[in-house]
């Protein structure tokens, strides 16, 4: 059940030109949280910035009872938040949405997942990042797209990683959908997480409704994704965040990850 919580500020690191890091100690008791959830996070000092700005959280340690985002400075919310000194503290709203769930894709599949493709875009790939490290038990490859060299640094976070950048600072000059085939001639996955912005997400679907995403037993690879809608509330109440699953209104911040065959983009 999300709370708000008092957190204080381990670390505030400077990933790139306008790219940073926090971690984040959080005070009393330690949410059951999994990757995929997200956090709503008050500007401090800021009464005047209403809504809390949400994040996906990228990594978690149970043990030290910390957590990390990773955001770009888009307006003035992430400025002030990229200037958060250590030991500042910050109210937290913590989890939020639903993280991913590798058992319940397991029941909708046949064949054991084995090989997981992580699908990403731009600040999209954060909530990918952490899945290796929650489930380790299965083999995977990243397929990421970047504007360029500098928020490509967010690869340092995944292993086997291939990256497109829009301007070609750095791997394949193009989109990441441009690797999907490569990558898939080479090993093909059971199973495709992705995130990024609804264009990115289109995309994907787009390749995957030319069919020719099967897996080895011939049935369609599935892929779940996440969302990156704006949003109000982020607990359900208002309605802001609404996308349309098999031609029902969902709440990107209470239902997150969805069928991408489902999703009407
Ligand atoms: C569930 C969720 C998870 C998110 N996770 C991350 C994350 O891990 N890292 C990260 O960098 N960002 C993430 N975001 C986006 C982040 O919440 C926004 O960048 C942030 O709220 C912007 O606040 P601001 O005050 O700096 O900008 P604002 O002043 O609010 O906005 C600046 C400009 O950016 C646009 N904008 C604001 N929010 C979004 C958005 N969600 N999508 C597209 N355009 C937007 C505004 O329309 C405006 O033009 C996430 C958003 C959601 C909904
Ligand atoms: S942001 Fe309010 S319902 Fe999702």
């Amino acid at each position: 059940m999300a709370k708000d919580y008092l957190t204080k500020v381990i670390q505030n690191k400077s990933l790139a030109k306008e790219m940073v890091a926090l971690r984040l100690q959080v005070e009393g008791e330690f949410p059951d949280l999994a990757m995929g959830q997200f956090v709503l996070i008050q500007v401090p000092g800021r009464p005047d910035i209403v809504l809390r700005r949400a994040f996906c959280i990228a990594d978690y340690d149970k043990a030290s009872k910390q957590i990390s985002v990773v955001f770009r400075v888009i307006g003035e919310g992430t400025a002030v938040l990229a200037r958060v000194q250590a030991g500042q503290e910050l109210q937290v709203i913590l989890p939020l949405g639903s993280g991913w769930d590798m058992t319940k894709y397991q029941t909708q599949m046949e064949a054991p997942i084995r090989h997981i493709w992580l699908v990403g875009g731009g600040i999209g790939v954060v909530p990918l990042c952490g899945i290796p490290k929650e489930y380790p038990q299965f083999d995977y490859t990243s397929l990421l797209g970047f504007r360029g060299k500098d928020d490509s640094v967010l690869a340092a976070y995944f292993d086997n990683s291939q990256i497109a950048t829009d301007d070609g600072s750095i791997g394949h000059q193009g989109m990441v959908v441009d690797l999907l085939r490569p990558a898939y001639d080479k090993q093909k996955p059971d199973l495709i997480l992705a995130c990024g912005s609804v264009p990115f997400l289109r995309g994907l679907k787009n390749i995957q409704t030319q069919g020719w995403l099967q897996s080895t037993q011939n049935t369609p690879i599935p892929i779940y994704a996440s969302f990156e809608t704006k949003m109000a509330c982020g607990v359900g109440a208002c309605m802001g965040c609404v996308i349309k699953v098999d031609g029902q209104k969902k709440r990107v911040c209470k239902d997150a990850i969805f069928d991408l065959t489902k999703v009407e983009l």
